[in-house]
């Protein structure tokens, strides 16, 4: 074992509160599609054409399908090596990704910062629930009768601020902050671990390449989180 997942290890063993924000690329040996990169969702489909609320105004049956094809994806995979030894650990799993598999895996303490493909939300009533049927109709209704979007955040929209707020409080009363999975690049979640290393946590980042992140962290490791999240958290 290297030195410094052997140091990593230590410091996580000895943590009093460990925190992790993961992204795509946690699900991604799921099955999941992560966003950017050469197989990313962005490189096939367009943000602005999806994940605006312009564009659900527009066309919502378009954006609809997308979603209930990625609902789809998701009913059909497993949590993986790096979900379960999250789900072992104790400790605030913030996440970007909307697919419920750290759930899944069991973590119990979960912060969606992106919401959830699982949440339905009126546009009309703002009422929320869940639905976790694989085949949803294609444009669900609320039974006031308003149309119903994914209870996600899209571009344009800003993050709810209670889940922020909770967000931002597990990020600056950690002492360790695992950032895994993630591009890094979209904020305000990328900020989180700034504010941790600004509270004085040692940062760890599990990514399969170098981030705009993997400059400033204290321990940067090379590979694939269902790999390497267990190396670190296993006891
Ligand atoms: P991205 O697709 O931007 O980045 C995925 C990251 O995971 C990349 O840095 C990859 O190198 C890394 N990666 C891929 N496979 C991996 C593996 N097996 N193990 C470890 N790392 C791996 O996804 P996010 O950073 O999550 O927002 O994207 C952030 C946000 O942008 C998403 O939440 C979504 C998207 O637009 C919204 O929908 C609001
Ligand atoms: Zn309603």
């Amino acid at each position: 074992m290297p030195d410094s997942l052997k140091e990593a290890r230590q410091l996580l063993a000895e943590a009093r509160n460990i925190a992790i924000l993961s992204g795509a690329g946690v699900s991604a040996e799921s099955g999941v599609p992560t966003f950017r990169g050469a197989a990313g969702l962005w490189r096939k489909f367009r943000p602005e054409d999806l994940a605006t609320p312009e564009a659900f105004a527009h066309d919502p049956k378009t954006s609809w399908e997308w979603y209930s094809w990625r609902r789809g994806i998701v009913a059909g995979v497993q949590p993986n090596r790096g979900h379960f030894a999250l789900a072992k650990t104790e400790c605030t799993v913030i996440t970007q990704n909307v697919d419920g598999l750290h759930q899944r895996a069991g973590s119990k303490n979960v912060i969606e910062v992106h919401g959830s493909i699982w949440l339905l939300r009126c546009t009309q009533c703002r009422r929320e629930w869940e639905d976790l049927s694989p085949a949803i109709e294609l444009m669900p209704h609320c039974k006031c009768g308003g149309l119903a979007r994914p209870g996600v955040v899209w571009f344009g929209e800003s993050l709810d601020p209670n889940v922020w707020a909770a967000a931002e409080t597990a990020a600056r009363s950690c002492d360790v902050l695992i950032v895994a999975g993630t591009s890094a690049v979209v904020y305000p979640a990328a900020g989180l671990a700034p504010i941790a290393k600004a509270e004085g946590a040692k940062i760890i980042e599990v990514n399969l390449e170098t981030t705009s992140l993997s400059a400033s962290v204290d321990y940067s490791f090379t590979g694939p989180s269902g790999v390497i999240l267990p190396q670190l958290l296993d006891r």
